[in-house]
């Protein structure tokens, strides 16, 4: 959460400062803030509300260095004063900083300080580090130094981006536990810093990512000079970090022809799954190296799975037990990480632990992870979105989905695409069991291939659940039924609903009804019911009956054949016939398509919803 830009240049960095900002700004987004350091007069701008806020307070402004910062409160409310970049100012030395991540121990250093004579404006965790700083910039004449002596006293997580007024054309920067990485240029004109990369590649593709520990000084000689990096650990000695070129474009997080991130990426889902299988599509048999070098080796000792994740990773999870169980035979448990960190729970031999997220930062699926190592499991496999992430660093195994960025706060292709991964993890693990016969292999590469034809043309349904959106925007309240595979795709639609449309929704196994959930239902409750033409579609069709007798209105998605026909109070949308295990790959992309036409229509930031922010790195 929060997002991160800095540069030192020849040329004026604001208005990359400000696009940065725009593009990680998915990231947190109640405040935002600037600081530009020209010779030694060091200037600070902050604005509460968006970047467009920002934009405006420092119109006009020019500076060939700077620091900015779009901010998800954690410490302190969202007011300027919160805002970053914080300052510490005192005896004619000023220091900015800004700051990912938390401070564990800054209510005893911001005591310390307070003694030490320093004064705070703000509650933020953050203000303690830009007085550490100033102080320590006062007992040694380097800020790379003072910025050293200060995180020495630090405990927690942070990316940080310093200026000091002392230290004209001097950036420091520093990653612990937060990504931070750097963006080069040719003939070194200018230096670029971001916390995620889509914020650097307007500018360039070749980036240096640092390592927990790091600290990067970038300097410039005089105003005409290179601007030069040196890497240095806790100790100041300089080490080596190789560049790479990332394969991401400015075309991969640019809106394009859309009103919303989050309508691109549920557009761009037929493509996102394919990338996501196409090497085991063109191939035509299925191997564990598709999950890492080690993987043929370990596979064969799995025998049951655990799998951690929060959110719609978690939803992704709940899926795949049933895939795991029916195709795989593996008895498998899903936790929500948050939940499994702090529990204290029996370690068996032979668990593949997986964790899954699209971010790969999510600060409780990390420590989840942690704590199963801890406990002794030895069989770990990410599944992720991001390669250069904390969470594909920290498996044995991993698997990449290769959904692109993902910057909608409401994840819709991270989704279906943890779900290809996850059936093709259970079909490797099912053939290395010997439980997959040649046959059935095939038929489910075929289906594979099929997948993102079928995803395409389930979007093209869109008018009508946009015309479903309009009967919801008064609604107070959802329902969202399912059952089996299907259930935790309903308990998807339900997440997507009240996350972006602040409608109260909640799911339910339909079978679940009568014994409570029931009595809520009136004509004013409207039910969302995903209904495949699978072998529970009798069952889910009597758990309906119960639903209208009580006069709730049924929105229902299903198969052709699903045998449920549109009457007064039953709205109907057919998809394709039956998919098979894939259905819920399909079944979930209505929900999303509903949930997004809802949120629009109430008026809403589609990709920005209230208190929310994309990537959970606190806990
Ligand atoms: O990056 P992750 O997949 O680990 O994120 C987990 C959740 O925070 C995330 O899925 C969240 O629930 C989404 N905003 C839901 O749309």
């Amino acid at each position: 959460m929060c997002g991160i830009v800095a540069a030192l240049s020849h040329h004026d960095v604001v208005p990359f400062l400000i696009e940065g900002l725009r593009r990680l700004e998915y990231r947190g987004y109640d405040s935002a803030g600037l600081a530009t350091l020209t010779g030694q007069h060091l200037q600070r701008f902050r604005a509460v509300g968006r970047v467009k806020e920002l934009e405006e307070a420092s119109a006009g402004h020019a500076a060939p260095l700077g620091i900015a910062h779009t901010r998800w409160a954690t410490h302190g409310a969202v007011t300027q004063d919160n805002a970053h970049p914080h300052r510490s100012e005192r005896d004619g030395r000023s220091v900015c900083v800004v700051h990912n991540g938390i401070i564990e121990n800054h209510a005893e250093l911001r005591e310390a300080l307070r003694e030490r004579g320093y004064v705070f404006a703000s509650q933020t965790d953050t203000e303690v580090v830009a007085h550490l700083v100033h102080e320590a910039r006062g007992r040694t004449a380097s800020l790379a130094e003072a910025v050293r002596m200060a995180r020495a006293q630090l405990r927690g997580a942070y990316a940080l981006g310093i200026v000091c007024s002392d230290d004209p054309r001097t950036l420091v920067v520093a990653r612990q536990a937060a990504p931070l990485m750097l963006g080069l240029t040719a003939h070194q004109q200018s230096v670029f810093v971001a916390s995620d990369a889509s914020a650097l590649v307007s500018q360039t593709q070749t980036l240096v990512y640092l390592e927990d520990g790091d600290q990067a000084v970038i300097t410039q000689v005089s105003e005409s000079s290179p601007v030069v990096v040196r890497i240095e650990d806790m100790q100041g000695a300089a080490l080596v970090r190789e560049s790479t070129t990332t394969s991401l474009t400015h075309d991969d997080v640019d809106l394009g022809p859309y009103a919303h991130y989050m309508q691109k990426e549920m557009a761009e889902q037929p493509g996102a799954v394919a990338a996501t299988l196409e090497t085991v599509v063109g191939a035509g048999s299925l191997a564990p190296g598709l999950f890492g070098s080690e993987a043929e080796g370990l596979f064969p000792q799995v025998q049951r799975v655990l799998i951690l994740a929060c959110g719609t990773s978690y939803h992704s999870g709940l899926v795949a037990r049933y895939w795991l169980e029916d195709i795989a035979g593996l008895p498998t448990s899903v936790e929500i990480a948050s939940e499994y960190r702090y529990r204290k729970s029996v370690a068996e031999p032979g668990t593949l632990v997986i964790t899954i997220s699209q971010s790969g930062e999510t600060a409780d699926t990390l420590a989840a992870l942690e704590h199963a190592k801890a406990q002794g499991q030895q069989l770990t496999l990410s599944i992720c979105n991001v390669p250069e992430s904390s969470l594909i660093r920290a498996s044995r195994l991993r698997f990449l989905t290769r959904a692109g960025p993902e910057i909608g706060v409401a994840s819709t292709k991270a989704f279906t695409t943890q779900l290809a991964a996850l059936y093709l993890l259970t079909l490797v693990l099912a053939k290395v069991r010997g439980v997959l016969s040649p046959g059935a292999e095939a038929e489910a590469i075929q289906s594979l291939r099929h997948l993102p034809a079928a995803l395409a043309s389930v979007l093209t349904a869109e008018p009508e659940f946009q015309a479903w959106a309009a009967e919801f925007v008064e609604k107070e309240h959802a329902l969202f039924l399912g059952r089996g595979i299907h259930s935790p795709i309903a308990m998807e639609g339900a997440l997507k609903l009240k996350e972006i449309s602040y409608i109260h929704a909640e799911a339910y196994a339909a079978g679940e009804l009568k014994h409570g959930p029931l009595a809520l239902v009136d004509a004013n409750m409207p039910i969302v019911a995903v209904a495949p033409n699978d072998q529970l579609a009798e069952k889910l069709r009597s758990n309906l009956e119960e639903v209208r007798a009580r006069g709730g209105v049924l929105y229902v998605v299903a198969d052709q054949g699903a045998g449920i026909e549109p009457s007064d109070g039953v709205r109907v949308i057919e998809l394709g016939d039956h998919a098979g295990a894939l259905s819920p790959i399909l079944h979930v992309v209505p929900l999303q398509m509903l949930a997004y036409h809802v949120a629009l229509a109430r008026g809403h930031d589609v990709d920005k919803p209230r208190n929310l922010a994309k990537s959970v790195t606190v806990e």
